[in-house]
C-alpha cells in the first residue's frame, strides 16, 4: 500500500484543463501557458498537460459512498481511474488550472476532478488561468475558494484572466496558442508563474 503523498518528485507542473469541449479554446490557451512555462522556468521542470475527463481514464462522477477526505491509502480508492488520478496529482509539485467561465462558475467536470481527491491537494502550490468574455473573474473567484480554502492549496497571489473577444466565443475564431492578443496577458502570467516557481522551492527568474 502506498500513502497518498509519498511519491512527490521535485519538479513537475501539472496543467489541468477545465473544459473538454471539442473545438473549444482550452487546448489553445493551455498550449500558450505550457509554452510560456517551459520557456520561463528551468528546463529540469517537466510540464504535463492533463484533461481529467479523458486521461488516463475518464474519472466520471463521484459514486462511492466514502468521502475522499476519509481515504488515507491509495488502495482505498474505488476505481483504477481515481487511483491513477491520485498518483498523477501526487507526482506534481505544482498545479496550474486552465479553465473557462461557465455561467459565472467553472465546468462541473473540473469540480469532479477536484472532488475525487483530498489530501493530495493539501499544501500544493497552484496557479489559476481563467478565460471568458471578461477573463473569467467569477470562475477564478470560485476556484480560489474551493482550491484555496476547501482543498488547502497554496495559491499564488495573482490570477491570470484572459479576456476573449466575441469571435473566439461565439464566432469561428479559436485560440491556437501563439495568437497576438495573448501578448497582453504575458505580464500577469510571468508574475504568477514566478511566484508559483518560488512556492515550489525554486528561485524566481532563475535562468532557463
Ligand atoms: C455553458 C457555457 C456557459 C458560459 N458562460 C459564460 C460566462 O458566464 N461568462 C463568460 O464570460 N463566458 C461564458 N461562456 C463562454 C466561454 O467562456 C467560452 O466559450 C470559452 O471558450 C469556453 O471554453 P472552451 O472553449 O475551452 O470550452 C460560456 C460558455 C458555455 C459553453
Amino acid at each position: 500500500m502506498s500513502s497518498l503523498t509519498s511519491t512527490i518528485p521535485s519538479k513537475r507542473i501539472g496543467i489541468i484543463l477545465g473544459s473538454s469541449r471539442k473545438g473549444g479554446n482550452a487546448m489553445g490557451i493551455a498550449s500558450w501557458v505550457s509554452a510560456f512555462l517551459k520557456k520561463n522556468i528551468p528546463s529540469d521542470v517537466e510540464v504535463v498537460l492533463v484533461d481529467p475527463i479523458t486521461a488516463p481514464h475518464p474519472l466520471g462522477p463521484l459514486l462511492h459512498p466514502q468521502m475522499p477526505s476519509l481515504v488515507k491509502e491509495l488502495s482505498d480508492y474505488p476505481t483504477q481511474a481515481i487511483r491513477d488520478w491520485s498518483t498523477f496529482v501526487s507526482t506534481c509539485s505544482a498545479i496550474v488550472v486552465v479553465s473557462p467561465q461557465f455561467n459565472w462558475g467553472y465546468p462541473g467536470e473540473l469540480k469532479n476532478a477536484l472532488d475525487h481527491l483530498y489530501y493530495e491537494w493539501h499544501g500544493k502550490p497552484a496557479m489559476l488561468v481563467t478565460y471568458g468574455s471578461r477573463g473569467g473573474a467569477k470562475c477564478a473567484e470560485q476556484l480560489r475558494q474551493v482550491m484555496g480554502k476547501g482543498l488547502k492549496m497554496k495559491l499564488v497571489g495573482r490570477d491570470v484572466l484572459v479576456a476573449l473577444s466575441h469571435d473566439y466565443i461565439a464566432g469561428q475564431e479559436r485560440v491556437k496558442g501563439e495568437d497576438e492578443f495573448l501578448k497582453a496577458f504575458e505580464e500577469p502570467l510571468k508574475e504568477a508563474s514566478d511566484e508559483l516557481y518560488e512556492l515550489m522551492g525554486g528561485e524566481a527568474n532563475a535562468p532557463a
